[in-house]
């Protein structure tokens, strides 16, 4: 629905978290029929995405956690790959479609918890790799969530990320759209995406503008009126990708990887309200923080780590 009061008033995180369940919500039976494994095999620009992320996270090695992953469609290819992934996103539906048609397709499972990036609900230096992809943009404040980031990676962890470019004027007009929408979509300049992640604290930071398609699952999701243009788009990254090109950024947490061992993913957890340790209560199906103030649910088995979901117990 466009409404002309967001030109003023910007989405909100709850606002985008409302949106994006919809979204997924009206596409359920189209993610619950697609098998991300042939989807990977047949899609080409899509296995160049993932062949992407593999090619910045490098070899698989510690815990990677994925952000905003939505239906998981990348994070699940990777597990399937041998990587050890945690997909987290403030969509709780996106993550059950994922869980339930990993299910159905006889797939293993990523780790799944729904999260808000602006308070991870993860110890300091619990993720050798964070990936983001086409996701920032979402991201109500930025400098808290690449600050987020890097607290929960270890010393000498990886941040990977794909991002739309603002310099690509058919992506600026799109943001008009999805403003009126209610939504939240940007995109970044280089030298701002590189500034943004050193003020967070992050080192070996590059950002190149690189060529990427259109997949062919995506374009089918496209009216048939709008194909033209969208080839047009995809035409015009591959040909021309220093403006038409999307954002990669590789950056790196200063230090070096000491591995120590696989921890359970909910010896990781923390409260996302205090950083208080969490312990799952089993009778209730809840995630109780050690002080016993606040509960988080659970929806088919994914904690929902999500601050605005804390139940108060006392
Ligand atoms: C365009 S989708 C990207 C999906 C997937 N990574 C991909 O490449 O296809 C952006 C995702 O960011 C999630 N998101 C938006 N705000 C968020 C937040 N504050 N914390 C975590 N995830 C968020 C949305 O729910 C959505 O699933």
């Amino acid at each position: 629905m466009f409404k002309l009061r967001h030109i003023f008033k910007p989405a909100d995180a709850q606002q985008e978290r409302e949106f994006e369940r919809a979204n997924v919500e009206n596409k359920r039976g189209r993610y619950l029929e697609t098998n991300p494994l042939a989807r990977y095999e047949r899609d080409l620009v899509y296995r160049e995405k993932v062949d992407r992320i593999k090619a910045g996270i490098g070899e698989p090695n510690g815990l990677v956690l994925d952000i905003g992953g939505n239906t998981a469609g990348e994070a699940t290819l990777l597990k399937q790959l041998g990587y050890d992934i945690i997909v987290g996103d403030i969509n709780e539906t996106a993550l059950d479609i994922s869980r339930e048609r990993v299910e159905k397709f006889g797939l293993k499972a990523p780790g799944y918890v729904a999260l808000d990036v602006h308070q991870l609900p993860f110890k300091d230096q619990s993720f050798s790799a964070v990936t983001v992809i086409e996701a920032l943009h979402h991201f109500v404040n930025y400098d808290q969530a690449l600050k987020e980031i890097h607290r929960v990676l270890k010393p000498g962890g990886k941040l990977f990320s794909l991002e739309p470019y603002a310099l690509n004027p058919l992506r600026r007009a799109s943001e008009v759209r999805d403003r009126l929408r209610a939504t939240i979509e940007k995109s970044f300049y280089i030298s701002q995406l590189t500034r943004l992640c050193q003020d967070a604290g992050f080192v070996n930071v590059n950002v190149a503008s690189v060529p990427t398609g259109r997949s062919s699952w995506k374009l089918e999701e496209v009216p048939a009126y709008r194909r033209p243009i969208t080839r047009l788009h995809a035409w015009l990254s591959v040909n021309a990708p220093s403006v038409f090109g999307t954002l990669r950024l590789e950056a790196k947490k200063a230090g070096t990887i000491a591995e120590n061992g696989k921890p359970e993913l909910a010896q990781l957890f923390c409260s996302p309200k205090n950083r208080n340790d969490l312990r799952r209560d089993a009778d209730k199906k809840h995630w109780v923080e050690a002080n016993g103030q606040h509960a988080f649910p659970e929806l088919n088995g994914i904690p929902v780590l999500i601050a605005e979901d804390a139940i108060a117990l006392k």
